[in-house]
Order: structure tokens, then sequence, then C-alpha cells
């Protein structure tokens, strides 16, 4: 019987057995919780996410895998959903203890033989069709259910821009549930897009969302693994400037250095970010030059080239 653990909880809040399988879909190839036959798994310890609607979705698939009377330790910081944990867990039927430690709220009990409420769960946080987007999507994901207002100008850019055209063999870095690809491929001269992302839902959603047989999507930690490609006409991105819940300007500055490298001499980089962020330096030490090419006070539109 497999031990499921989802994320990383703090190692002074609980120790993960040995051979307990990974089921974030934040760890590229991680077991898919969906994808376990139900009522088996032996145990989990989890680190749950702290959008409430993702929470619940996700606290409701791994419960579904854990075989009646398997024990769980389900914990959270207390502001990040940690002081919602044992109401959210008593609604599933679970008879819970609530320990208070290093700021968090830390939920153990034992999968109860019947649970209520895990469908509703699963389908409010599950991929499901958006109208505003004319896309699937899913809660949790980022911007999930509107087009980022800067995704829109990177569009907008790369429209106005059309004379100096994107095409040939390029890849979205982060590619979400796919707005910027699908854009990317209305240009016919585009021979092929890899959407790239460490969220294993993101890359599912972009391949429901994208029916072209010119577009893969791969599930991948740009910064931890590189993008495993090379030569590449070009690259677009919006890339994130949180880890967690943190700002983290490096996770922006390493996407730029990693498209550096996956591009080929000459290569175009299109990136979009907050005008506050710092990107000029990773900017002028993989590029031979990069302009401005638009900002509109809240959001700066960059081409690079190689
Ligand atoms: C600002 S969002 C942009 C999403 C999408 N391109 C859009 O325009 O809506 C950044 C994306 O990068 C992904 N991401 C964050 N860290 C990553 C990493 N280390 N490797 C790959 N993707 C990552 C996130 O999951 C998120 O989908």
């Amino acid at each position: 019987m497999i031990n499921l653990l989802y994320g990383f909880p703090h190692p002074d809040l609980a120790s993960p057995s040995a051979d307990a399988s990974q089921t974030s879909p934040l760890v590229p190839g991680a077991v898919r919780l969906a994808d376990l036959v139900p009522h088996r798994a032996a145990s989990l310890l989890m680190q749950a996410p702290a959008n409430s609607v993702e929470r619940l979705h996700e606290m409701a698939a791994a419960l579904t895998a854990l075989a009646p009377g398997a024990p769980f330790t389900i914990m959270a910081p207390k502001d990040r959903g940690g002081s919602r944990l044992a109401r959210e867990l008593t609604a599933f039927g679970c008879t819970v203890s609530d320990e208070a430690r290093r700021h968090h709220r830390i939920c153990t009990g034992e999968r109860p033989a019947v649970l209520t409420g895990v469908g509703e769960a699963l389908a409010a946080g599950g991929l499901q069709p958006v109208d505003a987007i004319f896309a699937f999507s899913q809660p949790g994901l980022f911007s999930w259910d509107r087009l980022d207002p800067g995704s829109e100008l990177l569009i907008e850019t790369l429209a106005a821009e059309a004379i100096r055209g994107l095409k040939g063999a390029g890849a979205d870095f982060g590619c979400g549930w796919g707005g910027l690809s699908r854009a990317v491929l209305e240009s016919p001269l585009v021979t092929s897009l890899t959407g790239l992302d460490v969220d294993g839902r993101a890359c599912e959603a972009a391949r429901t969302n994208i029916d072209d047989p010119r577009f893969s999507a791969i599930w991948r930690d740009l910064r931890a693994s590189g993008s495993g490609l090379t030569g590449l006409d070009f690259v677009v991105m919006n890339p994130p400037f949180h880890a967690v819940s943190r700002e983290d300007r490096g996770l922006g500055q390493a996407f730029i250095e990693q498209a550096a490298l996956s591009l080929r001499k000459g290569g175009r980089l299109w990136l979009v970010a907050n005008v506050h962020l710092p990107y000029e330096r990773a900017l002028d030490a993989g590029y031979a030059r990069w302009e401005l090419v638009e900002d509109d006070g809240a959001y700066k539109v960059i081409e690079a080239v190689k």
C-alpha cells in the first residue's frame, strides 16, 4: 500500500515515511492523486495549499485515495488556510485533533469509512470550462479564470509587432492554462511551440485548451532542470515572481537565463513583467541586445536577441 506525501511539510513538524510518494502537482513527476485507485493508500502527510477552493479539492482527492481507517496529518500555516483546516476536515466527515505549532495548524485523524462533500469539492476545484477565457482552467492556476493583464499586453504587443513576427520553433516558459501559447499559435509561421510549466495541472489544462499538432506541454521545473530545449527561434514568457507566497525575483531571472540557453544565436525572447521587477542584469548577461518595447505603467514588454 502506498504512503502519500503532498508538498513539503516543515521537517520540524512531521517527517514523511522514507517510501512516501510525492503527489503535489507542483513537483514534476509526482503521482497524480486522480490516477490512484480510491480507498487503497496507507497514510497521508500533506502540506495543504493556501487557496481555499484548491485546498478543498486537493484534500478531497487525497482523502478519497486513502483506505478507511488510514491515518492522515494535514497542516498549513495559520494565516494560509491552517485555521480553517479542522472545520474543513470535519465537514468531510473526519474526526480530527488540531494542534498549533510553529505558526501552523496541524490536523491529525483517520480517514472515515464514509466521506461527505468530497464530490462537490472535487467539482468546484477541478478542471472546468471558464467562459471568460474560452478555455478550461482550474482554481490554483495562475490567473485561472481571466487573462492576466500582463499576458494581454504581451499578446497585443506581439500582434502589433507582427512585422518582426514570431516564426519557427518556440517555447512558452511557464505556460499556465495556455492563454499566451494559444495566441502565439495564431501565427501560421510558428512551426512548433512547447509550453513548459512546473504545475502539472497547468500542462494538462494547456493540452486540453490547445488542439493544435504544433503544440506540446512539458511538466518541468525550469529553474531546477532547465528547459531541455536548444536551438529555439523564440521564447515567450510571463515569468513567475512568487515561489510559494513570497516574492522571488530570482525565479524570473532564472527563466531569462534558461531562455538564453534554449535559444539559437539570433533567437528572440519576448517577455512581459511588472515594471518594478529588475530583470535588466539578467538580460545584459544573456543576450546580445535587448529593448523595452512597451510600458503601460504597470507592465513592461521586452524583446531580447541572443
Ligand atoms: C505569471 S504565470 C504565467 C502563466 C501564463 N503564461 C499566462 O500568461 O497566464 C507563471 C507560470 O510559471 C509557472 N512556474 C512557476 N515556477 C516555475 C518553474 N520553476 N518552472 C516552470 N514553471 C514555473 C507557474 O506555474 C505559472 O503557470
